[in-house]
């Protein structure tokens, strides 16, 4: 029998790191014991529970686990995100990837997929760069899908509504046009407008799962600021089957922290430091 103690026991700690290294990829050492446990407070009050003590046990030892999973991953999940993030990725993107993905011409369809979305301002910034490029004159259609393993931040892309101050980084020109004020000023949001929603969905979608279910014929993969909270095997696993729902030529882009998780996975030619390409079938 545990001693109720307002921290989680060691035991009880161990079991939720080994459950989330094992089902999420992310590894939680000892220095996150304390950014952990104050998140799942959170949890331990919505549940009326007295310690943190008692919140371990709930999952453990009473069986509610399964129930209380998916709040578990919202809690343990870091899911900070900005319009604009590590904006030389945008300009890549403009300036190179989608020139080497429509000179054939014949207005392709791109199929862009942001596989770590939080709640969406990846997604929605590439949509306002490709829609800005349409509306420039290149002649390609796309499609964005946002997938993430939180049902609370999915949740949250999908209503496309973000408070004033996260729409701030979007440039004014793109603002003005692919961002509408609230109503009410008071309520200091925007949302994203209509044409723009229509061609962004978002699912949820675990990493390290054998199968995503998700097209093998992707242009471009974003996959930004999640590997790193993986181990190394970890990262090469998500890295390389990432990979294989990529179009030969496609790319796959990763963030500035993150450059050695794609460097050495078969088949991926590193462009830049964070930015790798599928390659190309031989000509026959
Ligand atoms: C820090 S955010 C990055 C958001 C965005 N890519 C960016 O760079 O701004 C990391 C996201 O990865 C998600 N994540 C963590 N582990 C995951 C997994 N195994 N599968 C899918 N998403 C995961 C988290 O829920 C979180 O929303």
């Amino acid at each position: 029998m545990d001693i109720d103690v307002p921290h989680l026991s060691d035991r009880h700690f161990r079991s939720i790191v080994d459950l989330i290294q094992g089902r999420v990829g992310i590894q939680l050492p000892p220095s996150k014991r304390t950014m952990l446990e104050g998140r799942l407070r959170k949890r331990m009050r919505a549940l009326d529970l007295e310690t943190l003590e008692a919140y371990g046990r709930h999952l453990f030892d009473d069986g509610h686990l399964a129930e209380e999973y998916v709040h578990l991953v919202d809690c343990v999940t870091t899911n900070k995100t900005d319009f604009f993030r590590e904006p030389a990725h945008f300009d890549i993107l403009r300036q190179e990837i989608v020139p080497h993905l429509t000179h054939s011409g014949g207005r392709p369809l791109l199929k862009i997929w942001s596989a770590a979305a939080s709640t969406g301002a990846e997604a929605y910034t590439l949509a306002m760069v490709l829609q800005d490029m349409i509306a420039a004159g290149h002649d390609f259609t796309y499609t964005i899908l946002g997938t993430d393993i939180s049902t609370e931040v999915v949740r949250v892309a999908q209503t496309a509504i973000y408070p004033d101050d996260m729409l701030a980084a979007v440039p004014a020109h793109l603002r003005r046009r692919y961002v509408m004020a609230a109503r009410d000023p008071a309520r200091r949001q925007g949302r994203i407008v209509p044409e723009l929603r229509s061609r962004v969905r978002f699912q949820h979608l675990n990493l390290m799962d054998a199968h995503y279910g998700i097209d093998s014929d992707v242009h471009v993969i974003f996959c930004r600021n999640v590997l790193i909270y993986f181990d190394k095997p970890t990262q090469k696993t998500v890295v390389a089957h990432l990979a294989a729902h990529l179009r030969p030529g496609g790319y796959l882009v990763v963030g500035h922290s993150e450059s050695m998780a794609g460097a050495g996975v078969a088949g991926l030619t590193q462009v830049t430091s964070t930015v790798f390409r599928k390659a190309k079938e031989p000509a026959r």
